[in-house]
């Protein structure tokens, strides 16, 4: 199974993952037979990509947030807007509801900290999102994955984690406050707009202050993951220490995750020109510590990925060679673009070769499944 833009997507594929629509509920089965006209409105809702099964593997993507953890995170962060959008209409807000959110809130991430904890090799398998779908909250909630496995690594404590995670959640709520055409925009915003769209930080920040069910520590990733190391981040313009180390940590994880998405307005990288952006901003905006532990965590050549070698051969990821990410075991199925006999290169012992880039399928043709060119 594997993700692929949607234009590689043909009659006869098979549908690899389950797709949701925003409030949780089922929009397409894993396994559906796609046939044209549902790859055409899968392309007119939105979708640039999908989870398809192929004959290069069998890998099943498992799922970390379950259906109803998802149908419940969804319907606790939309009460949690329409009590903004009714304190910005002036009405009084039940304090005692909001509360019981965050307590339900609580019970869900620890549930999630432990999953996540458990599964870390398939963190990659973040939440496809579509244009109409509510962005907010699934980068959100993908955002808060990556945050916890990097905290877990960094050696924090579960009571720490579920602090960042609760943050995570809330750390664009709000984004409720600025009108909805900014937050849409199918384009760069002017300065006007953008100075506006920096408001969300304090404004979410001030609303969540009111809630002494949430932790201090959980309300600043609101207020503080736009800050930057080098200070020229937002609303304070804090630097380095000056920033609570999980701002720091989850700052990471929401550019991360917001270049991986597919946007209305742009195709979303690959993992890896990701991860080359983000070790850039090592030293400067990100602290390099934090992205060390980040690019040691996040495996970014997942198992059966496609890659193309720069000696022109093609082939799959084999086996991760752990501590060394973009070191891994190669199966080989093609050399300059001619079918060869599969065959095991190990990049840790071939320190010439190196993965040039991920493809989406070989350039010669597999005529046989996956189970006759295994080993
Ligand atoms: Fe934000």
């Amino acid at each position: 199974m594997r993700r692929i833009p949607i234009e590689y997507a043909r009659e006869g594929d098979i549908l690899g993952q389950t797709l949701y629509n925003s409030y949780g509920g089922m929009l397409l089965r894993k396994e559906t037979l796609l046939t044209d006209s549902i790859i055409s409105k899968l392309k007119r809702q939105g979708y640039y990509s999908l989870y398809i099964k192929d004959k290069y593997t069998d890998k099943e993507i498992e799922e970390i947030i379950k259906p109803q953890m998802r149908l419940r995170i969804h319907q606790l962060h939309e009460e949690m807007q329409g009590i903004i959008r009714e304190f910005n209409d002036g009405k009084k807000v039940n304090i005692n509801s909001v509360n019981k959110n965050i307590m339900d809130l609580n019970e869900i991430v620890e549930e999630i900290v432990n999953e996540t904890i458990l599964n870390k090799d398939v963190l990659l398998n973040l939440e496809n999102i579509s244009i109409y779908d509510d962005y907010t909250l699934t980068h959100s909630i993908n955002m808060m994955l990556l945050s916890i496995v990097i905290a877990c690594d960094s050696g924090f404590n579960m009571y720490q984690i579920k602090k960042l995670a609760i943050g995570c959640i809330f750390h664009d709520i709000g984004k409720t406050f600025i009108p909805i055409e900014i937050i849409n925009k199918p384009g760069s915003l002017t300065n006007e707009e953008f100075e506006f769209m920096k408001l969300h930080s304090e404004k979410g920040y001030e609303f969540l202050s009111n809630y002494t069910d949430l932790h201090a520590v959980s309300r600043n990733i609101a207020l503080s993951h736009h800050e930057r190391d080098d200070g020229l981040g937002y609303p304070r313009g804090l630097k380095k220490d000056e920033i609570h180390i999980f701002s720091r940590i989850a700052a990471i994880c929401d550019v991360f995750d917001a270049l991986t998405s597919d946007r209305p307005y742009r195709r979303a990288l690959s993992v890896q020109e990701s991860m080359e952006y983000i070790l850039a901003c090592g030293g400067g905006q990100f602290s390099i510590e934090i992205i060390r532990t980040f690019s040691n965590s996040i495996n970014i050549y997942a198992k059966d990925t496609l890659v193309m070698l720069n000696d022109g051969r093609e082939g799959l990821v084999y086996e991760t060679n752990v501590g060394f990410n973009t070191r891994p075991k190669i199966k080989i199925y093609g050399e300059n673009g001619r079918k060869v006999n599969p065959y095991v290169v190990d990049l840790m012992e071939n320190n010439n070769l190196i993965i040039e880039r991920t493809i989406h399928k070989f350039s010669f043709d597999i005529d046989h499944s996956y189970e006759d060119i295994r080993f």
